[in-house]
């Protein structure tokens, strides 16, 4: 059975076809990075009109990278949410076409769960892992960083244990960067430049934690690095630099870590899953696998392409759905909301 997955949530133009084992067949990504880069953050009204650009595109692309037809698809799978409006319509209005025109059965998936059930695709190169529910996931991406409790594929299986009260982890990486003039997205290029740096040099605030809390904060971090540029900069001195990146990425990773491996011990989970743009950190995957090691758990991190924006995760979500003769042709509602409940409320206050 194959699914043709479309995403156009954010700012990525993608569309992929999958099986029902989760093997992916084509994996079609398009970038409006380097149109957004100027701005320093996605500016809703280009990422829809580029979207228009590339979705025929993108999709023509996915079906001859899988060697097959529109006649051979089984049915398709479509982010309706969240994420911006404008942008989400367009996948979906092409996607309902395409189900019309074809006859073919339509499913809307949430792109939250996509994320979360990545890491059940495979490529030839990467042989299926061995994973079983309920398992326990971090998902950290520029608009969303959370904690679930996972027990299964459908969303009514998943469970936000925490969330952010402000800034989602990848958010406060673009933030950063921006601040200190890195340019756009944030998280590959302070992944990069913490590398070469030491993070014990600049002295940062750990985001606040509470024993009891399984929410995160990242604003505070952020203000902090924004004090200390205003104090030391504009740095001239590369090296500077270099210890600020890996004293603001050690600072996040710490934290994100410490309260996952938390959540794992209260729920009496022994598999972690790490999601989202930010899993694709280098940093957050190595320390990850040293606390799994200290704790006696495993963690199991997607290969960073499945970690970003893509549609095969979408496909994959919406398969099993399609599977069972799901179907809501007509009945498709965008929303710039997650479906999954949340438990977390923005803003300050006791936690
Ligand atoms: O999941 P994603 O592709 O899109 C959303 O749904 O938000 O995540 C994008 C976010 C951006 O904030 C980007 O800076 C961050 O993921 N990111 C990283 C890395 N690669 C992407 N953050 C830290 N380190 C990375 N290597
Ligand atoms: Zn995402």
């Amino acid at each position: 059975m194959l699914t043709l997955g479309i995403e156009t949530s954010c700012d990525e133009t993608a569309a992929a076809i999958v099986d029902e084992n989760g093997l992916v067949l084509s994996d079609v990504v398009h970038t409006q990075v380097e149109i957004h880069a100027r701005y320093g953050g996605v500016v809703p009204e280009l990422a829809s009109r580029d979207h228009l650009n590339n979705i025929v595109p993108v999709y023509r692309a996915a079906l001859e990278r899988a060697g097959k037809r529109l006649r051979d698809i089984d049915g398709i799978a479509v982010t309706c949410k969240p994420g911006l409006s404008g942008a989400l319509l367009v996948g979906m209005q092409m996607a309902q076409g395409l189900a019309w025109a074809a006859q073919k059965p339509i499913v809307g998936v949430d792109h939250l769960v996509g994320h979360l059930l990545a890491v059940f695709l495979r490529t030839p190169e990467q042989p299926a892992i061995e994973l079983e529910f309920p398992f326990l996931a971090l998902l950290v991406s520029g608009g969303h960083t959370a904690l679930y409790r996972v027990e299964g594929r459908d969303a009514l299986q998943i469970t936000e244990l925490g969330a952010t009260r402000d800034d989602a982890a990848g958010e406060a990486f673009d933030k950063v960067a921006k601040l200190a003039g890195l340019g756009y997205p944030g998280g590959p290029i302070i992944d990069r430049l913490a590398r070469e740096g030491h993070a014990g040099r600049v002295p940062l605030a750990m985001p606040m934690q509470r024993q009891r809390s399984l929410e995160f904060s990242f604003s505070g971090l952020k203000s902090d690095v924004a004090r200390w540029l205003e104090a030391n900069g504009p740095l001239s001195n590369d090296q500077l630099l270099r210890d600020l990146c890996a004293s603001f990425q050690h600072n996040v990773v710490e934290t994100l870590l410490s309260s996952t491996f938390r959540a794992a011990k209260k729920e009496g989970l022994r598999s972690i899953v790490l999601a989202g743009g930010v899993a694709a950190n280098r940093s957050l995957r190595a320390r990850a696998h040293a606390y799994a090691e200290r704790h006696g758990m495993r963690v199991v991190v997607p290969p960073a392409a499945h970690c970003t924006d893509n549609a095969a995760m979408i496909a994959l979500a919406g398969s099993h759905r399609l599977a069972r003769g799901e179907n809501q042709r007509g009945q498709l509602e965008m929303s710039p909301h997650t479906q999954l409940a949340r438990v977390t409320r923005k803003g300050a206050g006791p936690r």
